[in-house]
């Protein structure tokens, strides 16, 4: 069996043309679904690597890469799933390898996760002796317009899938630590449309018409009851009210308004029950104030719920490569979510933070960026992770 100690000297190899990829990644990002160059990058760099097969253009600009292992004592295969988009905010930090296109950014560190994904492809091709089975590696588009992962899985990136893993650079957390959690660990995110239609007027005379600002008010309030009233209170649920749209001057009553928001929870009960309390109170505020709703309801992305096994294998690895002192429990899920999520439905499987710095900014903002120092423990705990699941079965 292959020593943590043989597989760190390899990531070690490896590491400074990861790092290079990274800037790379950084210097060049793209939105959501439009990440060709990008991904004609990583296409070359696996293609120098050797891969057992590669496909290109999955439910997009996404592409799918294996490696097989050359030992034959029993077949599992596990994805390892990295995303490659970045956002649309002007990056604000000075580093050499700043991004050259303008308003565009790596700020959520997806550079980071290709590159380690990309160095855990070139660590693992130089390992095929040591494992059976295999590793399937997919670069996911559009993972901040949340989409990209539903459509990889459409097209075959989970099929005969045992496990699924992941990771997201953290800031917060030293380089070289990892945070895990079993059970929950992101929110479902899920958005509706109310439209209330009232009756214009004038504004010195109200009576004359229905005023849908005072019933939309009413429709805000009363949602926070649902999770204050109809939720238990040692459930997570977040209801809001992100947009609220409604008349054209001082003194006209519109005839309409319109209200979006934001629905967040850790359960699956909870995702099924919120949309019909959700609808139940906006329909009995518009009859009772004579007004008419217009409801919808867009399911999103389910909760990113780790499985209990393939996060023991996390902790297990984490211990081992990075030190037990150094695999950090997590006391809370986070109500964000994560496309990551749509894996799940095929295969269990765990997202684990990655360290990326102390005094790092935070995600999604102008000066974020994951660094050279995660890269490394990144590709270990891949690496180390496909090695202990392809040979010893999950924990
Ligand atoms: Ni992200």
């Amino acid at each position: 069996m292959i020593t943590s100690r043989k597989v760190k000297s390899i990531v070690e190899e490896i590491t400074p043309e990861a790092q290079n990829i990274r800037r790379h990644l950084h210097k060049y990002p793209e939105l959501s679904d439009l990440e060709e160059e990008t991904a004609s990058y990583i296409e070359a760099k696996l293609r120098m690597i050797g891969l057992d097969s590669l496909e290109t253009n999955v439910g997009g600009h996404g592409i799918i890469g294996t490696i097989k292992g050359t030992r034959s004592e029993n077949f599992r295969r596990l994805a390892i799933r990295a995303d490659i988009d970045a956002l649309p905010i002007q990056e604000t930090c000075d580093l050499p390898y700043k991004s050259i296109h303008t308003g565009v950014m790596h700020a959520c560190g997806h550079d980071g996760h290709t590159s380690v994904l990309l160095g855990t492809a070139a660590a693992l091709a130089k390992l095929r002796a040591e494992f059976s089975g295999e590793v399937r590696l997919l670069f996911q588009p559009a993972e901040e317009t949340v989409g990209g992962a539903v459509r990889m899985c459409a097209g075959g990136a989970m099929e005969g899938v045992d496990a699924v893993v992941a990771l997201h650079g953290w800031p917060g957390m030293a380089p070289g630590r990892i945070g895990v959690r079993s059970g929950a660990m992101m929110a479902s995110s899920d958005t509706f449309d109310i439209i209330i239609k009232g009756a214009g007027c004038h504004a010195a005379m109200p009576h004359k018409g229905i005023d849908p600002i005072v019933v939309g008010s009413m429709i805000v309030q009363a949602l926070q009851n649902i999770s204050s009233r109809e939720c238990s209170p040692t459930d997570s649920v977040v209801v809001s009210v992100t947009c609220f749209n409604a008349g054209t001057a001082y003194n006209i009553i519109p005839g309409s308004a319109e209200l979006k928001g934001t629905v967040r929870c850790l359960t699956a009960e909870n995702r099924k029950d919120l949309p019909i309390k959700i609808e139940r109170i906006a329909t009995g505020i518009c009859e009772a104030m004579r007004a008419e709703l217009v409801f919808k309801y867009h399911l999103g992305i389910g909760m990113t719920i780790n499985d209990q096994g393939t996060t023991d294998l996390v902790r297990v690895v984490g211990a081992e490569y990075l030190g037990a002192e150094n695999v950090i429990e997590l006391d809370e899920p986070s109500m964000g979510a994560e496309d990551f999520a749509a894996y799940m439905e095929y295969a269990p499987g765990t997202m684990f933070r990655l360290g990326v710095g102390v005094n790092t900014t935070n995600l999604h903002t102008p000066a974020y960026n994951f660094g050279d120092e995660a890269v490394a423990p990144g590709i270990e705990m891949f690496a180390g992770i496909a090695l202990k699941f392809l040979n010893e079965g999950p924990e």
